[in-house]
């Protein structure tokens, strides 16, 4: 399955028939989930399906799946990172879906569970409208507003990728022989109502990851929390470049 196809076709489904998937295409779900890469092998992640789900800006749909950890650090972010490769699948084979960041289980609430934190919901199901769009309908910053290095494929996949209220929260600098990723840090009252930057991030490096594969080069990151000399932002990460794969 290549997701990569996937990244500058896919869309936000908001819209279901309501007819629920059976327990055999949920399993094949599963199935594929577990087939996917995280970020970080070492921050692990649970998941589980419900029906019923709460919140603001929630869709309404006829699946929703939980992402959960345990309260660790790095787990939105591997989240984005592992979840995203399931938004590309299910691009890939026609089921709508949306990322939810203020949606929450009603039946199972996490802070009823001492064991388990929810992070992150998708709505997912059979779309009653189209799950693709054109590269063109995309409504995205200009690349030279997320990068000094426009000219990397990589960075054009990390522009599609889709994040909280579109904020696109990321910038990627070359600095010699590294690609350094940053973080857009908000300000209230933004900051008050949105507080998923990370996830955002991992699914930036999703992206950023399968372009990678795509087009034969190595991924690594190297996870970085610095002040960075670049205002209104801070230095999440880096990145191996093109340069560097030339020596
Ligand atoms: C972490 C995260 C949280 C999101 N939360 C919501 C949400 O609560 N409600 C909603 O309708 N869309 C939500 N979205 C979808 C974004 O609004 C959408 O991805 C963005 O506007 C870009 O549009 P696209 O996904 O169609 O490319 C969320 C997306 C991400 C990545």
């Amino acid at each position: 399955m290549n997701l990569f196809d996937s990244i500058n076709r896919r869309k936000s489904c908001r819209n279901y028939t309501g007819q629920p998937f059976g327990k055999e295409q949920l399993e094949e779900i599963a199935e594929a989930i577990s087939g996917f890469e995280p970020l970080y092998p070492d921050v692990p992640l649970e998941y589980r399906f419900v029906t019923k789900a709460k919140g603001i800006f929630k869709v309404q749909a006829p699946h929703y799946l939980i992402i959960s950890g345990q309260g660790q650090e790095k787990e939105s972010e591997n989240a984005g990172f592992l979840f995203q490769q399931l938004i590309l699948w299910f691009d890939a084979h026609n089921i709508g879906s949306v990322w939810l960041g203020k949606t929450k289980d009603i039946e199972n609430p996490s802070d009823k569970d001492p064991n388990g934190k929810d992070i992150i919901v998708i709505a997912f199901g059979q779309a009653s409208e189209s799950v693709h769009r054109r590269e063109d309908e995309f409504k995205r910053k200009p690349i030279n507003e997320i990068t000094d290095y426009p000219a990397d494929p990589c960075i054009q996949a990390v522009r599609l990728a889709p994040s909280g209220m579109n904020l696109q929260p990321w910038y990627l600098e070359k600095s010699g022989d590294k690609l350094l990723l940053y973080k857009q840090s908000l300000k209230p009252p933004l900051s008050l109502v949105y507080k998923k930057t990370e996830v955002d991030m991992g699914i930036a490096l999703c992206h950023y990851a399968l372009a990678c594969r795509h087009f034969d080069r190595p991924f690594a990151f190297n996870r970085k929390d610095e002040e960075a000399s670049k205002k209104g932002y801070r230095l999440f990460g880096e990145l191996l470049t093109p340069a560097n794969l030339e020596k």
